[in-house]
């Protein structure tokens, strides 16, 4: 039986920044349903943060609190029973969550880089330790990801998942298409707004997409974590001028992230990706977050929602709270894995090079125009099996003898259409590089 009046369950923040004081006001304001459902009352009783001054502050209400800098006052308390890691980055957040599971105390964090890197080590620790590591926050915010892939669509061989898991990325392609801002200006306004990670190269070249790619793609597969096999390609040399031809084509250019059960391997890919506008995710716009699960059973389903912010990333985090505030007592054998599948049951199938891996392309080559042009190229994509699927080819401008071809291929391996880019470019009549941008139907 639960009894709401039961001991509360001790939690220790690491970190008081926007997220933390996200986590502390949302669980005192919903304090009495959070209980109701947790079957105990969940206690923030230590903070660790750097700027204790700001932590003092009258108006960020954390009197009764004991506050601390010194996050192993947090993680080695007698008290503590769930250590919330909300500082980001590996170190020194790795030897904290270790140090934690060693005392034998939960941990929950939002911390993708960290578990995209270390989750092996760090899972394997918590489960020598009996104890948990609950990471919802880490992928999409506050959209409950983690827990649908790893429990909701538990029947289902997962075939695909294709996500827009990065808000600065996709605010900044938003901003370009809608307003014509130019990369550098919505990339400060994502910052001004607080999306951005501390480094913005994280968001800007997908390796902020990587990392949460890579959690997916483990618990959907039952592969450990390997974010170093993940490819990673960014925005910041997509042009306005190609947002424009995909629009015209009915396509929207998002950074997706991918990772899909192919014949010989597993597919980890994160890019810039043309999207059939016509799909619902196509219309994920500014700092929202969106991922599309296909499942053998359940067909296509979609999760969407903020994925940054104070507040909706404190809702998976909280959630998180409950979760293991539930479990505390369960034996841990009668808890949900980490990555879904037992831990002995995790199998080593290879991820796919970016070579093998099967998609469309977006072509885009300046060419001279001149009689004989078109038929080259089409000629160098013919003889690698490539097919193509639409085309657009622009009139010069007045006075111009140049002009921009567009080709959209159908599905080919990508050294071929590599192969046939070297030799596009490698003609005479053929001017700068040829733009190159995958295509997915999502269908
Ligand atoms: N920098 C991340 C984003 C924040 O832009 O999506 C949430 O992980």
């Amino acid at each position: 039986m639960s009894d709401a009046t039961m001991k509360p369950l001790q939690v220790g923040l690491i970190g008081f920044g926007t997220v933390g004081k996200g986590v502390f006001d949302v669980l005192r304001r919903n304090e009495e349903e959070i209980t109701r459902r947790a079957g105990r009352p969940i206690r923030i009783t230590w903070i660790a943060t750097r700027t204790l001054d700001r932590a003092r502050d009258g108006t960020r209400g954390v009197d009764g609190v004991n506050l601390t800098n010194d996050s192993a006052v947090v993680v080695r308390h007698p008290d503590i029973d769930i250590v919330c890691e909300l500082i980001g980055g590996v170190e020194p957040a790795r030897s904290m969550v270790l140090d934690a599971i060693s005392r034998g105390k939960h941990v929950v964090t939002a911390n993708k880089a960290l578990l995209a890197q270390h989750g092996n080590e760090i899972f394997a620790a918590a489960s020598d330790k009996g104890v948990m590591v609950a990471f919802e926050a880490a992928v999409a915010g506050g959209v409950p990801i983690i827990k649908a892939l790893r429990e909701g669509l538990t029947a289902n061989r997962i075939e695909w998942i294709a996500g827009i898991i990065n808000g600065t990325s996709n605010f900044i392609l938003s901003e370009m298409r809608e307003t014509g801002a130019s990369f550098a200006d919505a990339l400060k306004e994502a910052q001004a707004r607080g999306y951005a990670e501390a480094d913005p190269t994280f968001d800007v070249e997908g390796i902020d997409a990587a990392h949460k790619l890579s959690i997916m793609s483990a618990i959907a597969f039952g592969v450990p974590m390997q974010y170093e096999k993940a490819y990673a390609e960014g925005i910041s040399k997509l042009t306005r001028e190609d947002l424009r031809y995909a629009e015209e084509l009915g396509y929207r250019i998002k950074l997706l992230a991918i990772t899909r059960r192919a014949k010989n391997g597993i597919e980890l890919r994160v890019h810039p990706t043309l999207i059939p506008t016509k799909r619902l995710i196509a219309n994920v716009e500014g700092a929202m977050n969106a991922v599309l699960v296909k499942g053998d059973a359940v067909g296509a389903t979609l999760y969407y929602g903020a994925g940054a912010g104070a507040e909706p990333t404190a809702s998976a985090i909280i959630a998180d709270l409950v979760d293991v505030t539930r479990m505390h007592t369960a034996d841990p054998n009668h808890r949900v894995p980490h990555l879904a599948f037992q831990p002995d049951q995790l199998t080593d199938v290879p991820f796919l090079p970016m070579g093998e891996v099967e998609t469309s392309y977006y072509l885009r080559m300046r060419v001279d125009d001149k009689p004989g042009v078109l038929a080259d190229i089409t000629r160098i994509l013919a003889d690698r099996d490539i097919s193509i699927d639409a085309m657009i080819q622009k009139e010069p401008s007045e006075g111009e003898f140049q002009t921009d071809i567009i080709l959209l291929t159908h599905r080919s391996i990508e050294k071929r259409v590599v192969d046939a880019i070297a030799h596009i470019e490698a003609l005479p009549t053929v001017r700068d590089k040829v733009v190159r941008i995958r295509l997915e139907q999502l269908n």
